[in-house]
């Protein structure tokens, strides 16, 4: 049983340092098998979905050494297995990037079809069409994406709708077809971007990533390469929030401004001050929030992945604010959670009203999903008393050391794991 436990109430104040960007680190790690040569992969970040998906790897027969926390040198050339097994899918999505590489690669690939998630329903219909335009055979067998080809070749694809996974993995395969290949209606995710950077500096050719028309000449070969990954966006803006919901004034570090600039224009709008730096962001919460009406949108709109946490600050914001929900449709099962912390909020299908509180009070609740959970810690954090947040599991998928780096600006927050440490902390914090 781990938990968070946590007492609210101290206004979340210093520097706080981002780690890599999970999704784009998920991506460039499947990406990396598609050369025999070693790799070198920095500023990976230490999380389960990253430490699940490299075991998965190894399955199939990767080596993979750990050079320092953050780093991992890969070496892909004895990969005797195309097959994932369905433990790690189940553990982990973004495993199903590796059927774009290992098809990219070997021209087949088998990998468990991943079912829905707590966040929806999740399809994988666009990425399947896009390996099918490259040539693929694809079928549905025994729970498995079973995709080969005698060869990719290069085609014109168009993605009905922006979706970030089909258009990494697409574009992955489509680095090693034949000819040219042009994919439209992209994501432009800056993880997007990162991972076609990964691929171009194998020796890919790649242009276009980051604007909605990406085209990809196939190259024989990728080779050896040594890549940082970008820092987190997502963790960043959860850190910013937590600045506005505490009444903070939180400086996060090693970020990329321009990233960062849905979460920014929001966060202005409901009155914290914001200062830019070369790569920082202060954020600065002097009084009450105010509402403000936001709808998630594919990048650079503004990220369904900030969801929870701007759900969180306006629910102690003054006034009412509409929060829309546009790229997935289960996205609001923990503003039941806040409620039972004292938020006052109406959800009527992928639209939430919410009307802000001057306070919300501690209670114990549990983490719906990664995002979800990371926001209700926000709530624990900005609450009267005591909240205890169960399934933690879910947070660890994508935070590094979050209640650790927390702490460090001055939260009352602890991973207990057990019911007496939970009491010690209640005796410690009152
Ligand atoms: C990625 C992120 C996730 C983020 C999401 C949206 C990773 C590992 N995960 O997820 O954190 O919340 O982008 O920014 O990077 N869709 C289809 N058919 C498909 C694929 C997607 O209909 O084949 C739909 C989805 O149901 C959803 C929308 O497209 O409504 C966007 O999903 P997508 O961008 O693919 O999300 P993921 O890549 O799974």
């Amino acid at each position: 049983m781990e938990q968070y436990i946590i007492r609210g109430g101290n206004p979340l104040a210093g520097e706080v340092e981002i780690s890599g960007a999970k999704n784009a680190a998920l991506g460039i790690l499947a990406a990396a098998i598609m050369t025999d040569d070693t790799v070198l992969i920095e500023n990976l970040p230490d999380v389960r979905d990253i430490n699940v998906l490299l075991e998965a790897m190894e399955s199939i027969g990767v080596r993979v050494e750990r050079i320092t926390r953050h780093a991992v040198m890969m070496n892909s050339e004895n990969i005797g297995e195309v097959s994932v097994d369905y433990d790690y899918i189940k553990r982990i999505r973004a495993s199903y990037y590796l059927i774009g590489a290992l098809l990219g690669k070997y021209k087949k690939a088998e990998v468990p079809l991943p079912g829905g998630c707590n966040i929806g329903s999740r399809p994988i219909d666009l990425h399947i069409k896009g390996f099918r335009a490259l040539g693929a055979k694809v079928d549905i067998r025994n729970g498995f994406i079973v995709a080969q080809a005698d060869h990719l070749r290069g085609s014109h694809i168009f993605l009905d709708t922006v979706s970030v996974g089909a258009t990494i993995n697409i574009m992955m395969a489509a680095s090693m077809a034949e000819g040219y290949t042009i994919i439209e209606n992209c994501a432009r995710e800056p993880h997007v971007v990162d991972v076609a950077n990964f691929l171009n500096s194998m020796g890919a050719n790649i242009k276009g990533a980051g604007t909605d028309v990406i085209r990809i000449r196939g190259v024989q070969k990728l080779h050896r390469t040594e890549y940082s990954v970008i820092p987190d966006q997502i963790e960043a803006g959860t850190f910013m929030f937590a600045a506005a919901a505490t009444k903070g004034d939180i400086t996060v570090k090693n970020v990329i401004p321009k990233h960062l600039e849905a979460t920014t224009a929001k966060l202005l709008e409901i009155g914290c001050e914001v200062e830019e730096f070369d790569n920082a962001v202060r954020v600065v919460a002097s009084k009450r929030l105010c509402s403000t009406n936001v709808k998630t949108l594919p990048y650079p709109g503004y990220p369904t992945d900030m969801q929870p946490q701007i759900g969180v600050a306006l629910a102690l914001a003054k006034g009412t604010s509409i929060v829309t929900e546009s790229i997935f449709e289960n996205r609001f099962k923990y503003m039941d959670e806040l409620t039972r912390m004292g938020a006052v909020v109406r959800v009527e299908g992928n639209t939430a009203i919410i009307t802000g509180v001057e306070k919300l009070s501690g209670a114990r609740v549990s983490a719906p999903d990664l995002r979800a959970g990371a926001a209700l810690v926000i709530a624990g954090l900005a609450a009267d008393g005591i909240t205890t947040i169960d399934d933690i599991v879910y947070i660890q998928r994508g935070y590094e050391l979050f209640d650790e780096k927390l702490r460090s600006l001055g939260a009352e927050i602890e991973m207990v794991h057990s019911e007496k440490e939970a009491q010690k902390f209640r005796l410690r914090c009152g």
